[in-house]
């Protein structure tokens, strides 16, 4: 018999029974959903609202609920639609009446959001915990590469020399902002909404204090109603891990351009790539393009979010159960990617010779050439106009600014000498740009302090 029966004179329809239920998918929070009522109950024992004895009777029955489900001895039902219902359930079967006296005082609407943050608060440390691993592998691959001068690009174009510790490190900032966008989500979750009952508390002297701090909240949620009708915590998170996919995507995307044999710039490891059934010769890098895949799975978590509660009017309503499958869909793909994304990337052999090869072939450093006219006291544009005109001349002569005879540098502009060569040497143009932030191994050097002490703080 259901747990709410006295009010219906008929069974519920058995399609109506499938699809209400949550159990299938709310069961991954039986943990949460007992710890939250081991804390209501000792704190209406505590309170007076029920005997102190009953309480224990509760904890105790609750407690050997949670070691039968881990020791797989529980069955949970259809019947009992959610969680919270079959463990309500399965307590009064198991210690009779008393168990009847658990939900005084609660609601379904309290009890699911508190389960659900729960859920969500322990879950959010283990994902900063792999993109904190995800950020020493970029910090050993820096280090590493220091000197692995590299094209830059913009528009997919080459543009300017750097170094593949420099690129590693790009990553590195933005994964660390992604551990401090989820540090931020978990700070602000970090409130109770146990005792706020179906959405106007109740009128037993309950501690709502006293429940958060048993379960590890900073405080109690302040408004009843926004306690029960507010999934912000799971938006935001959400949020939060689609920020870190696109991160992994436009990673996983270089990653597959750099295996191509357009570039060759690196050759993954064979544990991490995949043959094709029919192409002999392939080698694919499967892990990057699942990863890239992956992230819109991600997306669409935080867009059916966002779209079951834009039209809720307060408080509860039973379109908010959709809030679940599509959290934990998210948590299941990014604690999947995170991990195996590291560990390719730290197998992965870098082609310094291609990289620097593609780096030397173009104009890379034709930016440098007109800083060399710059330093020796002419305007920029007035530069950068003559390198264009360099430029020109060697697309046309099939040369490259390291390889034009001096007498044609002369023949654009007398101020250039033959130590325009040493200035347009890839070493140079890298090495040249000490600012802070920039790709000379020094700025580098500083940029992998930085990442090492945010790891260390953070971890
Ligand atoms: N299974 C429900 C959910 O996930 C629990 C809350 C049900 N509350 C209610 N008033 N029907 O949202």
């Amino acid at each position: 018999m259901k747990l709410w029966a006295g009010r219906f004179q008929k069974e519920t329809d058995t399609l109506v029974n499938d699809f209400n239920s949550s159990i299938s998918f709310d069961a991954r929070m039986y943990r949460e959903d007992i710890a939250g009522s081991i804390a209501h109950a000792a704190m209406l024992g505590r309170q007076g609202i029920i005997e102190e004895h009953e309480a224990e009777k509760i904890i105790d029955g609750l407690k050997a609920i949670l070691a039968d489900i881990e020791a797989d001895k529980a069955e949970f039902s259809l019947e009992n639609e959610d969680i919270h219902m079959n463990i309500e359930t399965m307590l009064t079967q198991r210690i009779g009446d008393t168990g009847k006296r658990l939900h005084t005082a609660r609601s379904r609407n309290d009890q699911v959001a508190v389960d659900f943050r729960l859920y969500v608060k322990q879950e959010i440390p283990k994902i900063i915990g792999q993109v904190l691993d995800l950020e020493q592998v970029l910090v050993c691959k820096a280090k590493a590469h220091l000197e692995t001068v590299m094209p830059g690009y913009t528009h997919l174009q080459r543009a300017q020399p750097t170094t593949f510790g420099h690129y590693m490190m790009a990553y590195a900032n933005m994964f660390k902002r992604d551990v401090t966008r989820l540090e931020d989500c978990l700070a602000r979750m970090d409130e109770c909404p146990l005792g706020a009952g179906a959405l106007a508390t109740s009128t037993y002297p309950v501690d709502r204090f006293a429940t958060a701090q048993a379960l590890g909240f900073a405080r109690p949620t302040d408004n009843s109603m926004d306690s029960v009708s507010d999934r912000d915590f799971a938006i935001e998170f959400l949020s939060a891990l689609s920020i870190l996919m696109m991160h992994l995507s436009r990673f996983s995307e270089e990653v597959i351009l750099w295996c191509s044999w357009e570039f060759k710039y690196v050759e993954l490891d064979d544990a991490y790539s995949t043959g094709s059934s029919i192409m002999p010769q392939k080698k694919n890098p499967d892990v990057a393009e699942l990863v890239r895949g992956k992230t819109g799975r991600v997306y669409g978590a935080l867009i059916t979010l966002l779209t079951v509660m834009k039209g809720l009017p307060l408080a509860y309503n039973k379109d908010m159960q959709e809030d679940k499958e599509c959290v934990f869909d998210a948590i299941d793909t990014v604690e999947m990617c995170l991990p195996v994304f590291t560990a390719m990337l730290d197998t992965l052999t870098v082609r310094a010779g291609n990289m620097r090869k593609a780096a030397s072939g173009g104009f890379i450093n034709a930016t440098d050439c007109a800083d060399y006219l710059v330093k020796k006291g002419m305007p920029f544009r007035e530069a950068y106009m003559i390198v264009g005109r360099l430029v020109n001349m060697c697309i046309k002569t099939g040369e490259t600014l390291d390889t034009l005879p001096l007498k044609d540098f002369r023949s654009v502009s007398n101020v250039f000498d033959a130590d325009v060569y040493q200035a347009l040497e890839l070493k140079t143009c890298v090495n040249g740009r000490k600012v802070y932030g920039g790709p000379a191994a020094e700025s580098v050097k500083t940029q992998i302090a930085h990442i090492e002490a945010f790891v260390e703080a953070h971890r």
